[in-house]
């Protein structure tokens, strides 16, 4: 398990996937808003992606996040993209309804640079935003995270185009345990 200083990363359990698919992925706004795609009911029982891993699939590392206190269930990370010749790679995350504001999520941030940057020996992680979700991009900035533009009406979701904001880090700006 990958620990940050409240949150594990651990592999996915099949017991999460009832739990993640209720509070995350049956939540219309939350997953339209998440997804960069058209929200779509995912049938239990289904190995549908977003929550049944795929161990063969290379590009991509789903983690499930609990607290480090107890193991509760609070949400999914991802590093996705993975790219081994520019070394580069997209994080991603969601965190239960009732787990946010808590300061797990940049945790959360904080154990997926581990990740990426010791584990994986990644030199640019990315992240990519809709411009309202502060605490996204708060979440990013604290780890060192830097705004490099705006992608103008990028995203559709629930009905009008958002502007979404990439941010990204590189492995020798990253100070672990620094909270910017
Ligand atoms: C985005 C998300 C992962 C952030 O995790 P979190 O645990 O809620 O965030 P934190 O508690 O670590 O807060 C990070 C910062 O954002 C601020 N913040 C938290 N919730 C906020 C809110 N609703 N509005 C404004 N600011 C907020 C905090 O005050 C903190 O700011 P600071 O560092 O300046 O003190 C989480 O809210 C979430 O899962 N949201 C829904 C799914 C989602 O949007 N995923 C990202 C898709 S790209």
């Amino acid at each position: 398990m990958l620990k940050g200083n409240k949150v594990g990363l651990r592999a996915r359990h099949e017991d999460d996937i009832p739990v993640l698919r209720a509070e995350l992925y049956d939540d219309v706004v939350n997953a339209s808003r998440a997804e960069g795609g058209p929200w779509r009911p995912i049938t239990p029982g289904s190995k549908d992606p977003r929550l049944v891993v795929d161990d063969k699939e290379q590009g991509l590392v789903p983690f499930s996040v609990v607290e480090l206190d107890g193991g509760t269930l609070i949400g999914t990370a991802t590093l996705w993209g993975i790219d081994n010749h520019n070394r580069a790679a997209h994080i991603g995350l969601g965190l239960l309804p009732s787990s946010r504001g808590k300061g797990y999520g940049t945790d959360v941030v904080a154990a997926l640079c581990h990740y990426g940057f010791i584990v994986r020996g990644l030199q640019r992680l990315q992240i990519e935003t809709l411009s309202d979700n502060t605490a996204m991009l708060r979440s990013a900035e604290r780890n060192g995270f830097v705004r490099e533009g705006v992608m103008r009406s990028s995203a559709w979701v629930m009905g009008e185009f958002m502007d979404e904001v990439l941010l990204g880090l590189l492995a020798q700006d990253w100070k672990p345990g620094s909270k910017v």
